[in-house]
């Protein structure tokens, strides 16, 4: 059976569409990405992360993590990362080829916090000791100042897998093409 024809210029906006609604709907499957990175030991690492904003026109989408947290250190030393998203609902995977900036202060940080603190997932980012130190659940100490930063992901290009009984489809997308490709 024919699927329905998807333009370019289709796929370009349900893509950022779906990336943009997960940011605001805690029940979407893409709300929750997997980020994979370069272990300092050149190791893959990969954790899933809160997509936080996804701009279309910037072609960027970010995450808030612990400055302190291994990750960190990991994207600036080797900015190159992805990030991986699995929709059961669309039947669809984003796989998308990013370059990792951290923000650790500035306005758009202090803002983030402002919202943070106000949820139960501010203690996320008051811990004493870093993410990942050795501790006892009782001995994670609280400290006065809070360790959150921005990860801002520049989007290279993304490779779409759509999964349907009807016939898989994939497209690698960059900003300004669309190249179809085999499943
Ligand atoms: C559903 C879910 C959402 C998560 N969201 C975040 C997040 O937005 N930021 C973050 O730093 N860690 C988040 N984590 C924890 C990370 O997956 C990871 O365990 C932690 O950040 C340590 O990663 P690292 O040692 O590689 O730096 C989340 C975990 C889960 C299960």
């Amino acid at each position: 059976m024919n699927q329905p024809a998807l333009t370019e210029d289709d796929l370009h906006h349900r893509l950022w569409m779906e990336l943009q609604r997960a940011t605001n709907d805690r029940h979407h499957d893409w709300r929750t990405p997997v980020l994979a990175s370069t272990g300092l030991d050149g190791f893959p690492q990969a954790r899933t992360v809160v997509l936080r904003s996804a701009e279309r026109a910037q072609a960027k989408l970010t995450f808030f993590t612990d400055s302190r947290s291994p990750k960190v250190a990991e994207l600036q030393t080797q900015a190159r990362a992805s990030l991986v998203f699995w929709s059961k609902r669309l039947g669809w995977q984003l796989r998308v080829s990013v370059l990792a900036t951290v923000m650790t202060e500035g306005a758009a940080v202090e803002a983030a916090w402002q919202r943070v603190s106000q949820l139960p997932a501010a203690g996320d980012y008051l811990s004493t000791a870093p993410p990942g130190a050795p501790c006892t659940p009782e001995e994670v100490g609280v400290c006065p100042q809070h360790n959150l930063c921005i990860v801002s992901a520049q989007v290279l290009s993304m490779d779409w897998l759509a999964l349907a009984k009807e016939g898989h489809r994939r497209a690698r997308v960059s900003a300004d093409s669309v190249a179809w490709c085999v499943p």
